[in-house]
């Protein structure tokens, strides 16, 4: 199993500056970084996994070091299929700790080659999180700051905003 490539899974819905801080500062780290959208989430998702793959791909278009991808099934089984044994996650806030805490020990549990890393998230993006984002939007306010470029024309195309 490769050590010098993590996956860093997520729903995504939508991907946020947040987000694309982790990756950016992983790939400084890890050779190659697979950003990988979760198709499964049972999150009641506002984009379909086909939108969030194609708003995250457009984001790093060109770049060597980071891929995008999606997933269904189990999170243990994909990095299996993968080669990978590492397992990215970004942690806002202690809140964040608990659930992260949890799936760490449940996935290590169903795969021990496994391991979590976690990145805290740059404090000036702990408050984002992809509800906050929807919200905002959904009311009419600027999200320019909080998502990439590419994400903002999707958002407004779902509130004509
Ligand atoms: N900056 C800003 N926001 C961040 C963030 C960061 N660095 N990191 C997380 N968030 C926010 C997201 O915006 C999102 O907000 P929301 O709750 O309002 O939607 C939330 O934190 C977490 O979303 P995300 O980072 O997209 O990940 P997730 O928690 O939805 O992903 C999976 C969970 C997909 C990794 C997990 O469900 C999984 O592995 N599923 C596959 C099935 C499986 O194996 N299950 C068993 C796991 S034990």
């Amino acid at each position: 199993m490769r050590h010098d490539l993590a996956v860093y899974p997520g729903s995504f819905d939508p991907f946020t500056l947040g987000h694309f801080n982790i990756v950016g500062r992983a790939a400084q780290i890890f050779d190659r970084v697979i950003v990988s959208v979760a198709e499964d989430s049972d999150k009641n998702a506002m984009f379909s996994p086909e939108e969030r793959f194609e708003m995250i791909s457009k984001i790093f278009h060109g770049s060597k070091s980071i891929e995008v991808d999606r997933f269904q099934g189990l999170l243990v089984h994909y990095l299996r299929e993968k080669n990978c044994r590492v397992l990215l996650r970004g942690i806002r806030t202690v809140s964040d700790f608990e659930f992260e805490y949890q799936m760490a020990l449940a996935n290590k549990t169903l795969n021990d080659e496994v391991e979590t890393f976690f990145m805290m998230t740059e404090g000036r993006y702990s408050y984002l999180s992809s509800t906050v984002i929807k919200e905002i939007a959904r009311l009419g306010g600027d999200i320019g700051t909080m998502v990439p470029q590419e994400v903002v024309q999707y958002v407004r195309s779902k509130y004509q905003v």
